[in-house]
């Protein structure tokens, strides 16, 4: 079984990603971790995030090891990384470890939860489950100024909620697989629900899903 897991950023993806990933002994991948790989690979070199030509060398040599990168959760890098994710050929070299982790996924286990913003559309449309998770801005920009003071960074919430905004409008406006919920997702706003609320919602969706397949 696949289930695919798209929303924008703090929406609570992840969280609930690892949780459905570890309740159902599912593998899980973190599909933002590779725009933030490139990213940071093409940063700590002093290129360009724009440069299509080298971030597409960069996105075709990565490998599970980069995805363990200690820069991957910095501001810096995610705002480069949203732009690094905008270039096609950057997303047409990312697609394949990300369809081959769906169909293969490692420890041989009963299936993968992969989260991002274009799983339900692009990377697995035939993924059994599908969820789109939001979470008003106000609310995501609270999480993530949180999460940045907890590990000593700066997380002014102004400043949060406006680069959060900016990177929302570039993941939602480019041509090319653009943060939108697949029209068969079920979508989850995690506005007001704790962790555990939002991972009894997706069981529910996952156990249901599971009892058409066993009608059919
Ligand atoms: O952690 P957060 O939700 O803030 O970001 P992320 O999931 O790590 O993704 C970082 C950036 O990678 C996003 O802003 C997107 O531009 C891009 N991304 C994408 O284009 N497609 C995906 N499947 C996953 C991430």
């Amino acid at each position: 079984m696949i289930v695919a897991i798209d929303g924008p950023s703090a929406s609570g993806k992840g969280t609930l990603a690892r949780g459905l990933a570890k309740a159902l002994g599912f593998a899980y991948l973190d599909s933002g971790s590779l725009y933030r790989a490139v990213a940071a690979k093409l940063l700590a070199a002093g290129f360009d995030p724009n440069d299509a030509a080298v971030a597409e060398q960069v996105a075709r040599a990565i490998s599970p090891d980069d995805l363990e990168r200690p820069d991957l959760r910095s501001e810096a890098v995610a705002q480069a990384a949203s732009r690094v994710a905008a270039l096609p050929p950057v997303r047409a070299a990312l697609l394949a470890f990300q369809r081959d982790f769906a169909k293969r996924p490692p420890g041989a286990t009963g299936g993968a939860v992969l989260d991002g913003r274009d799983i339900g559309t692009v990377v697995c449309p035939e993924a059994e489950v599908k969820l789109f998770v939001t979470a008003s801005a106000e609310e995501r920009a609270r999480r993530r100024s949180k999460e940045l003071i907890e590990k000593g960074e700066s997380g002014i919430y102004a400043r949060v909620l406006k680069e959060m905004r900016e990177r929302d409008d570039r993941d939602t406006a480019r041509s090319h697989a653009p943060l939108v919920a697949a029209a068969d997702a079920v979508e989850i706003d995690t506005t007001d629900k704790d962790a555990n609320a939002v991972l009894a919602i997706a069981l529910a969706v996952v156990a249901e899903k599971r009892k058409s397949f066993r009608r059919d």
